[in-house]
């Protein structure tokens, strides 16, 4: 589950140089080179998406793609080295009309590449239990709302988000955290990933643990809207693909000031939701932001949100950094007492360890 996988291949005939299209991910996505010849033989690797690099001018080129596609789980797009129309035709001949001619704008590359990932781990949820491919869907098409939504100045739509949530309570009966992480973990909505690695974190460990009722439902919406500030951070910070400096920094620890202008506006919220949502970042020395908060100030489930959320942080795998194993990133959580509350951390260890 963890570790750094393959997200694209780029495949290239003999005469296309695929340079331009492998420095237009990298960073942004794990990419890998292969030659069409190495993708044909045999124990070829696997990944998400395929990007074809290659002519396509002749049959015989076009049969060695067609072959290279064939039986594959995976997404494909297609860069051809100049406007060919019978290259065009082909593809069109295999119902394909996504295709990208040198010179490729790197903004659209990634943007095709990113659709075409998440639809092929969207894709993946089938092989799940249907009640956790519904509250994935759901919470998906909730969380893509939200931002939206809020990005639009509109109120957040809380029968939605309410249903979603109902359904990700109803996914955490049935255990297994592992899978819900491994379900995400590949997405490449960063926003969404985290928050509903968050999300899932608490309403598996609650349902766990034995809270119910309108705690559990005050920590399933927290973990899902926990972020919602995220939404007004600039897309070039919050998806930058490296470590922020210390003016992106200071932008991003904006998120939570904007997550309480975002939520102060919403009639009849939860104060709670607000409260997880505006504090998760304090610390209980006093040293967090936005406010300084310290001790006794820090509810038990903000504190439970802090938890979750330097937890989901840490087994995330970002382009700068790997993902850590469970054991090892509840292993370094130990060492930050007078950050996080020590003896819920002690209990949210044993349920992950205990594979909950
Ligand atoms: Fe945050
Ligand atoms: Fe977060």
């Amino acid at each position: 589950m963890l570790g750094v996988a393959t997200d694209i291949v780029v495949v290239h005939d003999d005469a296309f140089k695929p340079g331009p299209v492998v420095s237009a991910l990298a960073g942004h996505f794990a990419v890998r080179k292969e030659g069409l010849d190495s993708v044909l033989g045999e124990g070829a690797s696997s990944a998400h998406l395929y990007i074809f690099c290659a002519s396509l001018s002749s049959d015989t080129a076009f049969r060695r793609v067609q072959k290279a596609i064939k039986g594959r789980e995976s997404e494909n797009l297609f860069v051809l080295p100049t406007h060919n129309s019978d290259a065009i035709s082909r593809l069109r001949g295999l119902g394909i009309d996504d295709f990208l001619v040198l010179p490729i704008d790197p903004a659209e590359l990634r943007a095709l590449a990113k659709a075409a990932i998440n639809r092929c781990v969207e894709r993946s949820w089938a092989t799940l239990h249907p009640t956790k491919q519904k509250a994935l869907k759901k919470s998906l098409a909730c969380f893509q709302n939200c931002f939206a939504m809020v990005q639009n100045g509109e109120p957040l739509p809380i029968e939605e988000i309410s249903a979603a949530c109902q359904s990700v309570r109803e996914a955490a009966e049935l255990g297994g955290l592992d899978s819900w992480i491994d379900a995400l973990s590949d997405h490449h909505d960063y926003s969404f990933r985290h928050s509903m690695f968050v999300c899932g974190s608490l309403t598996y460990f609650a349902n766990a643990i034995g809270i119910g009722g309108a705690d559990l439902d005050q920590l399933t919406v927290g973990g899902l809207l926990h972020d919602i500030g995220k939404s007004q951070v600039p897309l070039e910070v919050l998806d930058k693909p490296g470590k922020l400096d210390a003016g992106e920094w200071k932008i991003m620890r904006m998120h939570p000031e904007h997550s309480r202008t975002i939520l102060l506006r919403e009639k009849g919220l939860d104060p709670d939701t607000f409260d997880m949502a505006v504090h998760h970042h304090e610390k209980l020395d006093g040293t967090g932001y936005p406010d300084g908060l310290a001790g006794a100030q820090i509810s038990d489930h903000v504190r439970l949100m802090a938890i979750a959320d330097v937890y989901s942080a840490l087994i995330d795998k970002r382009s700068y950094k790997e993902a850590m194993s469970h054991e090892a990133a509840l292993d370094l959580m130990l060492k930050f007492e007078g950050h996080l509350d020590m003896d819920l951390l002690s209990a949210f260890r044993g349920f992950v360890l205990d594979k909950g």
